[in-house]
């Protein structure tokens, strides 16, 4: 008999309630929500109000919330967004010591009780927090993988589809490298209904666009003052999940571990990767331009240079 999936959500804050709807609308598993002991309420009061939702809709995943990691035994995927989010004025960067702490709590747990999980970090600083978990479990690099490429690229979409008042639908894209403000939104290859965005946009409309892409997480710190994005990267991060748990192979741009693609060894950054059963199954390699490279390099630096300050 083929037993529902265990979908851990670890960190039943904003991201991980949204991660919880999503996952039991899309009856992609059983879901538990864990949060350390002073947030247990949270936890359990999620799952419990989401429990209640499923009649609404005949959802049949079954929903719990805990403080014990035990609860968590067996996961087939985790997601970790365990942390701290910034505040308006800080940069991601500026989470590096405390979210580090909590990283350093969640993987020896996550190592011990969920062995086998596909584990999806969106932890901030992300590039880094994703390479703490990596290392710090031990886990094999098609296991663990951040997620960020896939919400900057629907940030870029969005943008620019709104540019051109044309459907979301219809614009493709791609966002590489680290999760900062020197993101690479690759303009040369981004098409709307398969027409070179150059072509539709203005190059000061596009480089506005750009600029607006790489800021997005900081302009909505600042329109919600308490923390940042939620409904999107939940979004973003379930569709990795679900390319994992249903074996769909979907090609997404994620936090991937490189050894020796784009010239980068040992350290994890965004880059196309194929997700599904085998979790990251492949990384694909985009022939940049040398202003791309260029731009992937300066990225790359920045990642490498928060991974440099942690102290193991
Ligand atoms: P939040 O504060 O709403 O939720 C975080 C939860 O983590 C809280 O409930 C907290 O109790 C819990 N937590 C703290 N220490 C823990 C531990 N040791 N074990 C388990 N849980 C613990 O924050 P949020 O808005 O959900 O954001 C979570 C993280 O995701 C932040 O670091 C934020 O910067 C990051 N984020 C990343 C992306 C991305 O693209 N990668 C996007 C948005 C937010
Ligand atoms: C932020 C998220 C989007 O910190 O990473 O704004």
């Amino acid at each position: 008999m083929v037993k529902r999936k265990k979908i851990a959500l670890i960190g039943a804050g904003q991201i991980g309630g949204n991660l919880a709807l999503l996952a039991a609308q899309k009856q992609l598993g059983d879901v538990v929500l864990y949060d350390v002991e002073k947030a247990l309420g949270l936890a359990k009061g999620k799952a419990l109000d989401l429990n209640q939702l499923r009649a609404v809709d005949g959802l049949d995943s079954m929903l719990s919330g805990t403080s014990d990691f035990k609860d968590l035994e067996g996961a087939d995927v985790a997601i970790v967004t365990a942390g701290i989010p910034r505040k308006p004025g800080m940069s991601r960067e500026d989470l590096t010591e405390v979210n580090l702490g909590i990283v350093k709590d969640v993987a020896p747990k996550l190592k011990q009780y969920c062995p086998n999980a596909f584990s999806i970090v969106l932890t901030n600083p992300l590039d880094a927090m994703v390479h703490a978990l990596w290392k710090l479990t031990g886990f094999a690099k098609k296991q663990v993988v951040g997620m960020a490429g896939v919400l900057d690229t629907s940030r870029f979409r969005f943008f620019i589809s709104e540019a051109v008042g044309c459907s979301i639908e219809d614009v493709h894209a791609l966002v590489l490298g680290g999760h900062g403000d020197d993101m690479v939104p690759l303009v040369r290859q981004c098409s709307v209904g398969g027409i070179p965005l150059a072509e539709v946009l203005s190059p000061d409309k596009i480089d506005a666009i750009v600029k607006r892409t790489r800021e997005g997480g900081a302009e909505l710190v600042k329109l919600y003052q308490t923390g940042s994005a939620y409904f999107a990267p939940a979004a973003s991060a379930m569709q990795m999940a679900e390319s994992y748990l249903l074996d769909r192979k979907r090609v997404l741009p994620a936090a991937a571990l490189l050894e020796g693609e784009y010239g980068i060894q040992g350290y994890f950054i965004g880059v196309p990767v194929q997700i599904g059963a085998g979790g990251v199954e492949r990384v694909f390699e985009v022939k940049l331009n040398e202003d791309e490279r260029a731009m992937l390099e300066r990225s790359f630096i920045s990642v490498k240079k928060t991974v440099e300050t942690i102290r193991w």
